[in-house]
């Protein structure tokens, strides 16, 4: 600003030097133009220099003008530029407040859905809880219905044979009325019989004395000493002195009538490893296996010559006879021995021949001659052992229930069949 007062002061002085000099000029140079043109020379050359400084200050002082304008200009512009800056300044400031409440804003809605989240959550567990209780809920409740579905069950069932009873119940009581009627009836009609009875009885009595009698004459002579009379397949009692009455199998479908049949082996589950008392007496069931006992063959064979008949059904199924036509065994005392006569028959080799006057053995009882072991113990049967045998028709089913031929013909199913020798000649 001072420097803008110099610059004016200046300007007005350089005016007020340059406005004398020329008035000096039109006073004294007017009247003469002579003086006017030494006039003019001489001030000319004074103040020239002067002039020219003053031009030259006046032009600087313009220049400087100038660019005191252009400065002036340029800071307002400055001003106005600066105001805007803090204008925009001040709205950057007004919307980073604003950000900062949107960000405050937005922390706190974070905060609200995490709340939410959290809410939902536990809402979630104990719904979860909630279902599983009424899971639970729903089993209980349905094995209740169940039960109580069988307790109707039971119930109804109950009822139904409650009514039954009570149907039964009133049933019978008309059919107890219904029968002591009929009772009575029936008891004069029981009266009518009982005379009748007692008349009947008497003859009965009669009659049965009459039928001791002649039954006694005819077991005296009827009863056989061998199946020959019965010609049958069944069980009929033999009379034999020594023994009395017994009963035999019978057999008439395998080689002609009247055999009885002494040994069977038809699969049956028969121990066959028994004592000498056993085979002695017997044992077994003539519907499967047995073996009739060894006193009552002895006894049947000391009668009259008898024949003996083998039938024999191989494993794969061939079946096969041997017989002998002197066939004996002797007393207890001299060990039940076996004797054969001469053999036929379908099968190949006469194998029980080996056996001829052999002992009986049992596993008490060891008459073989062997000479390192008891023989019906290793083959857990008794029979007519040598050393041991060639056929063995009481030993265990599997392979020693055999028959020595050029091979071994193991056997399922054997029968020892015998009859006297004169009935193949009626
Ligand atoms: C019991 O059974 C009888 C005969 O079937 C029926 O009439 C009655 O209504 C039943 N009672 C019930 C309670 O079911
Ligand atoms: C009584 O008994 C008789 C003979 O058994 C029979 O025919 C009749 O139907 C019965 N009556 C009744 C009501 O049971
Ligand atoms: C005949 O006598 C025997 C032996 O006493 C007896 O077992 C049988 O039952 C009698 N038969 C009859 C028909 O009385
Ligand atoms: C049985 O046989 C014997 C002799 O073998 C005989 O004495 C007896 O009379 C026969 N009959 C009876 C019923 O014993
Ligand atoms: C059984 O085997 C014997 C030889 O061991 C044989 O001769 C026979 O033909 C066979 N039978 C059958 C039905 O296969
Ligand atoms: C058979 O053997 C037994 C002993 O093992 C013996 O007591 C019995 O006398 C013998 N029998 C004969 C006839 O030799």
């Amino acid at each position: 600003m001072s420097r803008l007062i110099i610059n004016a002061v200046l300007l007005l002085i350089v005016q007020e030097i340059y406005f004398v000099a020329t008035a000096t000029d039109q006073e004294t140079c007017e009247s003469d133009r002579e003086m006017e043109k030494k006039c003019r020379i001489h001030n000319y050359k004074t103040v020239k220099p002067l002039l020219d400084y003053f031009r030259q200050v006046r032009n600087e002082l313009e220049d400087k003008e100038i660019k005191e304008n252009k400065l002036n200009e340029l800071s307002s512009d400055l001003m106005k530029k600066y105001h805007e800056i803090v204008r925009i300044h001040e709205k950057f400031i007004k919307e980073a407040a604003l950000l900062d409440e949107y960000k405050n804003k937005l922390l706190k809605g974070e905060n609200d859905l995490q709340l939410c989240k959290n809410r939902v959550y536990k809402f979630e567990s104990e719904t979860n809880l909630q279902q599983n209780v009424i899971v639970k809920l729903k089993g209980e409740i349905a094995e209740k219905s169940t039960k109580l579905e069988n307790c109707e069950i039971q119930y109804k069932n109950l009822n139904s044979s409650l009514f039954e009873k009570d149907e039964n119940i009133k049933r019978l009581s008309e059919n107890i009325q219904n029968n002591t009627e009929h009772q009575k009836t029936l008891e004069v009609q029981l009266e009518k019989s009982k005379t009748k009875l007692i008349k009947q009885d008497k003859d009965i009595q009669l009659c049965q004395s009459e039928i001791d009698t002649l039954n006694k004459t005819l077991l005296n002579t009827l009863i056989p000493t061998s199946c020959s009379p019965y010609g049958d397949s069944e069980v009929h009692p033999l009379n034999v002195s020594g023994i009395g009455f017994f009963d035999v199998l019978c057999d008439s479908q395998l080689a002609g009538p009247g055999w009885i049949v002494i040994q069977q082996r038809v699969g049956g589950n028969e121990d066959f490893n028994r004592d000498w008392a056993t085979y002695r007496k017997g044992f077994g069931s003539y519907k499967s296996d047995f073996f009739m006992g060894l006193e009552k063959i002895h006894r049947i064979t000391s009668l009259q010559r008898h024949e003996l008949y083998i039938h024999l059904v191989a494993v794969n199924g061939s079946t096969y006879n041997a017989r002998y036509d002197d066939f004996k065994i002797s007393d207890e005392d001299s060990g039940y021995k076996l004797s054969l006569g001469k053999f036929s028959g379908t099968i190949i080799k006469d194998a029980m021949r080996y056996a001829k006057n052999t002992k009986f053995s049992t596993f008490d009882s060891e008459n073989d001659t062997h000479l390192t072991y008891n023989c019906a113990d290793y083959y857990k049967s008794g029979w007519w052992y040598k050393s041991c045998y060639n056929c063995n028709l009481n030993a265990l089913y599997g392979p020693n229930l055999n028959w020595w031929g050029n091979d071994y013909i193991t056997i399922k199913e054997a029968k020892m069949l015998i009859r006297p020798k004169e009935a193949i000649k009626k």
